[in-house]
């Protein structure tokens, strides 16, 4: 499958070195980042799993993103069904049959709650029996949205750690904050679990390879350049390349600007972004604010600032300091390695920038 969609563009070298650190042993579980529409599940799906299933593993995909309030008991049920050999190929959890199967699931769970009588260790006790096994979970973070899942954590912690020359784990996840928070919180479940590998923001190949794929699809030319100008005009977002390209695929008269313009900007998402700002409070806007410009939060001159915009006092550290815990907590900032707080989603980076752009000469 992965072999015939000529519009994927492949990171052979990424999925080969997480596969060669898992074979080697040198390494049993890595964790992956990177911000929304980057290419996290792409990567997973058609990189990793045809190259791990090529190389004889048995390969089960999970993504964590969909299942809400039960999402701790469908992945269970799911790994159940992967560990009793029901769900053969990685694959199938992409059809619609599977939906079903998963929707069947839940059916079952709202009929006989509580659902499964084996633990989450018992399950992965089993997988491990049956061979070695890669786990890819996709956005493993939102597990620890909901404190009822934090058995179904330590157990997974627990099973993966016994077995874990059977089992190796690649978990993604979009949010730094909440990837944090699995490893480190939640009664340390994941403590020792994960190196971190950052997922490459792609380059100008991407871009020429994307144009190829067009006149592949078309028979007309595209100017990579131009791609590549359009590509970094939308902050190196490939989910946004591709809607662009798509757009232009379908529609003939649609000049490369036009594309842009039409899918630079996602009016849902713009909507959301805007009721966001507009609940948040004061304050919070501006922490927001000066992350933005990478001021230092807690300088005096940052502060002083703050409290011309508030018309109050300036604010105590500690009330800075309270404001960018609500803004983490949240997942609207995250913080760097070396406590560099950044926006967390590029796109709504790049949408604060462009109204501080338009507000600018009225300030
Ligand atoms: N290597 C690639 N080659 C071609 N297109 C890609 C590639 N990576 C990503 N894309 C495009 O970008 C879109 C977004 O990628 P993907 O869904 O993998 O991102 P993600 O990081 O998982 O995002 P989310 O946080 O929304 O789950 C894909 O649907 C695809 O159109
Ligand atoms: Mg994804």
């Amino acid at each position: 499958m992965a072999k015939d969609d000529y519009w994927h563009f492949p990171r052979h070298a990424l999925a080969d070195s997480v596969l060669g650190a898992f074979n080697s042993g040198l390494s049993h579980a890595l964790t992956l980042f990177a911000p929304r529409r980057m290419g996290k599940t792409e990567f997973l799906l058609k990189d990793v799993a045809p190259q791990a299933d090529a190389r004889g593993w048995r390969v089960f995909y999970h993504s964590f993103m969909t299942d809400g309030d039960e999402s701790g008991e469908v992945f269970k049920l799911s790994l159940a069904e992967f560990a009793a050999g029901r769900m053969r190929t990685w694959l199938k959890p992409l059809t619609a049959r599977v939906s079903a199967d998963l929707l069947g699931v839940k059916a079952e769970l709202g009929a006989q709650a509580p659902a499964s009588t084996h633990s989450v260790t018992e399950v992965i006790q089993a997988l491990a029996s049956g061979g070695r096994t890669l786990l890819l979970l996709d956005e493993a973070q939102m597990l620890t949205r909901q404190a009822h899942n934090e058995e179904l954590l330590g157990g997974l912690r627990t099973g993966l750690d016994i077995n874990k020359a059977q089992l190796k784990v690649l978990f993604t996840g979009s949010s730094r904050e909440g990837l944090r928070r699995m490893f480190s919180e939640a009664r340390a479940p994941f403590f020792h679990f994960g190196t971190n590998i950052e997922l490459p923001t792609l380059n100008q190949d991407f871009c020429q390879h994307m144009a190829n794929a067009y006149q592949h699809s078309t028979g007309r030319p595209l100017d990579a350049d131009a791609l590549w100008q359009a590509f970094q005009h939308m902050g190196c977002v490939p989910g946004k390349l591709r809607a662009v390209v798509e757009a232009m695929v379908l529609n003939v008269a649609l000049s490369l600007e036009q594309a842009v313009a039409l899918k630079a900007h996602d009016e849902q998402d713009e909507a959301q972004y805007r009721r966001m700002l507009k609940t948040m409070p004061p304050l919070d806007r501006l922490v927001l604010r000066a992350v933005l410009a990478r001021t230092p939060l807690f300088a005096e001159d940052t502060r002083n600032g703050m409290a011309l915009a508030l018309g109050s006092t300036p604010p105590a550290t500690a009330t800075v300091q309270s404001a960018a815990e609500r803004l983490l907590r949240d997942e609207v900032i995250t913080r760097r390695d070396r406590g560099q707080y950044e926006i967390a989603d590029p796109s709504f980076e790049q949408w604060l920038q462009s109204q501080m752009a338009e507000s600018a000469p009225k300030a």
